[in-house]
């Protein structure tokens, strides 16, 4: 049996770790290719966005595939939407892997905005910002009016950061409670800035926060698409073993 695993996430490596045991399945994960050196797959890897939408239908199509496990992050909308709506056009079995989002804790002082275009109205001008949405928010919320911004980001940049009141702090997750206290308190942090992603190795942040009684503006996942849905590894290869 054909399986195509789109990848970018820690379940995803996990999965095609596990998937890779069963000598009943061939196995392809797929990268978009969103960081330089991405942490290693086990089994068959391509790389690189398929080139739109029909270009990854055909993908599907020619190579024969039984089922699509879509193991992006809950925040690639386009790939799980797009995918979700080719496989229910090519009848082939879809499961998102989507893990439960994060919920505030007692104590917890959590903003919540629907989208990157709410997070500057929850800043004041004189915060020191650390934003760990990723460097691809940066475009979408604009220069954000505060006195300065360190946004999180993999891979070295190619360019600086693009508002004169911020700067790139490079950093490969996961990271622990101690050291997201330590990086918040060297750089002076007043507010955290993050997405709902869910996950153990995310939370370390929030958790520091917490610590620090520091604010958090925590933007909302976007919608997800119809279809079956796996909350943890375990789920998806449930759902392998019953196809
Ligand atoms: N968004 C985040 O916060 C975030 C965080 C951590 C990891 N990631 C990972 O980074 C990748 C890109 O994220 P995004 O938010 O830019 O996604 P997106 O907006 O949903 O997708 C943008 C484009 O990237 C390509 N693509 C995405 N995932 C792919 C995959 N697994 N294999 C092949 N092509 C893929 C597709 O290109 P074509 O149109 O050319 O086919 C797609 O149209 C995702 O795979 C995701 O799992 C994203």
């Amino acid at each position: 049996m054909r399986i195509l695993l789109l990848a970018g996430t820690y379940e995803a490596r996990q999965i095609a770790q596990r998937l890779g045991r069963d000598g009943r399945l061939e196995v392809t994960a797929s990268l978009a290719g969103a960081t330089r050196v991405p942490l290693p797959l086990d089994g068959e890897v391509r790389v690189g966005g398929f080139g739109g939408q029909v270009e990854q239908q055909n993908y599907i199509m020619n190579n024969g595939f039984d089922g699509v496990i879509d193991a992006t992050h809950p925040f690639a909308a386009r790939i799980s939407a797009r995918t979700q709506m080719i496989c229910a056009a090519l009848n082939v079995p879809y499961v998102q892997v989507l893990r439960p989002g994060w919920a505030p804790g007692p104590g917890d002082d959590w903003r919540m905005v629907t989208s990157e275009a709410g997070v500057p109205g929850q800043l004041a001008a004189n915060m020191r910002v650390f934003l760990a949405t990723g460097p691809g928010s940066v475009a979408a919320m604009g220069r954000l009016p505060v006195a300065h911004v360190l946004c999180r980001r993999i891979d070295a940049a190619e360019t600086p950061y693009p508002h004169d009141n911020g700067e790139w702090l490079i950093g490969r997750p996961p990271f622990s409670v101690e050291d997201e206290v330590e990086t918040f308190r060297q750089a002076g942090v007043d507010i955290l800035v993050t997405k709902n992603a869910g996950g153990a190795g995310g939370f370390a942040k929030l958790e520091a926060a917490r610590a620090l009684g520091l604010p958090v503006v925590m933007i909302d996942r976007p919608p997800q698409p119809p279809g079956e849905k796996a909350e943890t590894v375990e789920a998806a290869l449930d759902w392998v073993e019953r196809l």
